[in-house]
């Protein structure tokens, strides 16, 4: 079948019914008079880490700290000096955030109370980064899902909240690891990085550039979470996730991405300023400000309307009804976010299942969380069925992509 020539857009995204040429009519995309390849989601692969720490294990940790912290500044906050540290505990995390445990790279370090954060030896520059290699586990039961060889991949994203170094791009490093040719880039929008590597990936295919894209998502989130501070340590898990994005007209079965729209807004109140020129500023290195800090009530407030509003527009411009979108895959922050947005999409409380939950066990993996959820619990549709993955954090940034099963 010989391709017509790719156009953008320069009218409407929405979707059209009335399909001209028939051959195309699972596999094109018709924006005015212009007719786009189709990007299909072909295969997904997900590393969960060997570890897991429960909230009673995490909170023990946290609380020995405090006492000890608290016991060695007696005088201090006696004196009124120093501000005396109050203990977590798991009923809290578990109420506030629905988490009740979460998988990482390294336990040990984690819930030593003299250490507090994950102990994860330097490696040799001959040997695969531990970022690289999570991400390529993920990767190869994604390629093994999807049954083709890597030679049909063209390009490899690493869409992720934090990368192992500056460079050489982690993404060139799984290109190597797993013998893909073509090119490979490093892209970070926080937790929205998966649906903007979707996005992106799918623009490479629609465009023509590349036939099949693999998008990693290695999220080490343990390395910069404090897990000395109260209103946070709990919130981060690790995990790997893939995806392969591949032209309709190739592919067999998987989703077809009706349609990926991406958002962003500036705000303070997720950030991370661990960066390059720390070194230059060294009176604020090993300050809370370098690892993630959050606003967490405003994050609530002001995120779950904009990721509302966005899901139902969207919809709404795809001539999809919200309400009758088989599934969820969200982001996975908070329990009670997801409750709020799956309420105001769907138009009633979800059924047990629509609005898929994951984060109970792998706690906010960033990037990864939707596409957890994704991988996990989308066996049971049948062709025509349609879902919605959406990714929402720092920035702000937000990702909707409605995909729809296919034969
Ligand atoms: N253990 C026990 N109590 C705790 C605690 C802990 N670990 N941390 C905070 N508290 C207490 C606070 O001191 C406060 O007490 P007060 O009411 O007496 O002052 C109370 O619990 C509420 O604290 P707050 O921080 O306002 O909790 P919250 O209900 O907003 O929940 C989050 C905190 C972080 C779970 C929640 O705000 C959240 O998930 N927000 C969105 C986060 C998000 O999506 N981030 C995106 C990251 S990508």
């Amino acid at each position: 079948m010989t391709r017509p020539p790719t156009v953008l857009s320069t009218s409407s995204n929405k979707r059209q019914n009335a399909d001209p040429t028939p051959t195309r009519a699972r596999s094109a995309r018709i924006i005015g008079t212009v007719v786009l390849p189709q990007a299909v989601i072909a295969a997904t692969g997900l590393y969960t880490p060997p570890h897991s720490i429960s909230n009673a294990e995490l909170v023990e940790a946290f609380n020995t700290f405090v006492e000890r912290f608290n016991a060695a500044n007696a005088e201090a906050i006696a004196a009124g000096d120093v501000v005396a540290l109050a203990p977590s505990s798991p009923e809290f995390i578990e109420k506030a955030s629905g988490i009740k445990s979460r998988f990482v790279v390294n336990k040990d370090g984690i819930v030593d109370p003299d250490l507090m954060r994950p102990i994860i030896p330097e490696r040799p520059n001959e040997e695969i980064s531990i970022l690289a290699e999570i991400a390529v586990e993920a990767a190869k039961q994604a390629i093994e899902r999807w049954g083709k060889p890597v030679s049909e991949i063209g390009a490899v994203i690493c869409a992720a909240s934090n990368m192992q170094r500056a460079y050489p791009a982690m993404a060139i490093e799984v290109q190597q690891a797993l013998g893909i040719e073509g090119f490979a880039f490093d892209m970070n929008v926080a937790c929205s990085s998966a649906t903007f590597g979707i996005k992106t990936a799918a623009d490479f295919v629609t465009s023509g550039s590349s036939k099949a894209v693999l998008m990693v998502n290695p999220e080490i989130c343990s390395g910069h979470l404090n897990f000395k501070d109260r209103d946070s340590h709990f919130i981060f898990g690790d995990v790997a996730t893939a995806v392969i994005i591949e032209d309709a007209d190739q592919a067999q079965g998987g989703w077809e991405i009706m349609g990926a729209r991406l958002k962003t807004q500036f705000s303070n109140n997720i950030r991370n300023n661990f960066g390059f020129l720390n070194r230059a500023a060294p009176e604020g290195i090993g300050a809370k400000d370098k690892l993630f800090v959050q606003e967490g009530r405003k994050v609530f407030r002001e995120v779950v309307p904009m990721v509302s509003e966005m899901i139902v527009q969207h919809a709404q411009d795809l001539g999809v009804d919200p309400t009758g979108l088989k599934r969820l895959w969200l982001h996975q922050a908070n329990i009670n976010m997801n409750e709020m947005i799956g309420r105001k999409v769907l138009g009633r409380d979800p059924a047990p299942g629509e609005n898929v939950i994951i984060l109970d066990e792998y706690a906010n993996t960033s990037s990864a969380g939707s596409i957890i959820a994704f991988h996990s619990a989308n066996d049971d549709f049948a062709p025509g069925e349609t879902g919605l993955i959406c990714s929402f954090g720092a920035g702000y940034s937000a990702g909707t992509v409605f995909v729809q099963k296919r034969p």
